[in-house]
């Protein structure tokens, strides 16, 4: 059997564990989601998702443990999501991972969180290697990252304002559609005019994102619809906002590529498993020649599999931290 790693996922609104071999084979990955909880509010409330994921931790991971078929002492280490998220909610997963480091003796890795989400792709390509271009797209985060080898990163553009899956969220929620409004908005999409609408395309220079304009815009244009007494299709309002979100991904994506010189895109991060983005982006990339991969929808979201994989490939090289890892709530990736 090959090196057994436990991660341990708990940085926003996902308790998760999953015990991962040879930084590839996914032996279990289990998800304690917490949308339900925060749904009534719209969003995320942070002292709620610690007090839950405090209820949850040992309960997944014994979880993940047991469908694995594996003991504490069979693991060769424990990866951690340790920044970037939520203070109160990477506490929770830290103090577990550390807790079981110490009792077990097996060393501990601080993950990033961004990094686990671009393992996510390495977890379901084996024949994906860098250098490669990364889109990462979430609730709380759109990166553009150039990844020359193993465990090295340069930003090459980031949001200056929102993420793209809160200008998702914000309209969603505006539009009456359930928190996380991101997969509804894809799902009616497929029935709407991506054309409908007339919105901005925000920051079109340069490699750096901007997503608040076109969240005001599309808030405005449906209120002063609705002011007029007009009937907007939401499946049509909901096609002209993603089309003017996966526009600027895929024009900028495509745009970090050419000037990098490398031949694989990947994309990652919960917006990774939008329909639109991985058809429109795979279009573009077939045409100018690049290998292009993405996750399953299940390992776009947030989930320990992805940290296992990454803390894999971390221990791999050499990172190993003491008991004294702190979390890091606006953690960078360098
Ligand atoms: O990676 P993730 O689970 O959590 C963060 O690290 O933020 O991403 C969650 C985000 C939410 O904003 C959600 O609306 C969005 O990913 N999302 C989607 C889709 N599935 C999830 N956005 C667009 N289309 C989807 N199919
Ligand atoms: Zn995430």
């Amino acid at each position: 059997m090959k090196e057994l790693v436990l991660g341990i996922e708990s940085s926003c609104d996902e308790t998760a564990a999953s015990v991962v071999e040879g930084g590839r084979r996914i032996l279990s990955n289990i998800v304690a989601s917490q949308v339900p909880l925060h749904r009534r509010y719209g969003g995320v409330v942070p002292e709620i998702a610690s007090r839950r994921h405090v209820e949850l931790i040992l309960p997944v991971i014994d979880t993940a443990l047991q469908e694995a078929g594996v003991q504490p002492e069979q693991l060769d280490a424990i990866a951690v999501t340790r920044g970037p998220g939520l203070i109160g909610s990477l506490l929770v997963g830290l103090s577990a991972a550390k807790a079981l480091a110490f009792v077990t003796g097996k060393p501990l890795v601080g993950v990033n969180h961004i990094e686990a989400h671009i393992y996510a792709n390495f977890l379901a390509h084996p024949d994906l290697h860098p250098p490669l271009i990364c889109l990462t797209v979430s609730g709380g985060h759109t990166d553009l990252l150039y990844m020359p080898e193993p465990g090295t990163y340069t930003i090459l553009g980031r949001t200056r304002d929102d993420a793209a899956g809160e200008a998702f969220d914000k309209v969603g929620r505006v539009m009456g559609l359930p928190y996380p409004a991101g997969p509804e908005i894809d799902r009616l999409s497929t029935h709407g005019d991506p054309a409908a609408v007339a919105l901005p395309r925000g920051l079109t220079e340069g490699l750096d994102f901007s997503f608040s304009g076109l969240k005001t815009a599309a808030i405005n244009a449906w209120h002063n619809a609705k002011q007029r007494g007009e009937e907007i299709s939401r499946e049509d309002f909901a096609a002209s906002l993603q089309e003017a979100i996966v526009d600027v991904l895929v024009d900028k994506t495509m745009r970090a590529a050419d000037q990098s010189g490398v031949s694989t895109i990947i994309i990652s991060g919960g917006v990774a498993a939008n329909r639109r983005l991985r058809q429109r982006l795979g279009e573009s990339a077939a045409k100018a020649g690049y290998r292009f991969f993405y996750p399953p929808a299940d390992l776009c979201t947030d989930n320990a599999a992805m940290v296992a994989s990454a803390g894999y490939f971390r221990w791999q090289r050499g990172a190993v931290d003491s008991l004294s890892l702190n979390a890091d709530a606006s953690l960078r990736l360098s």
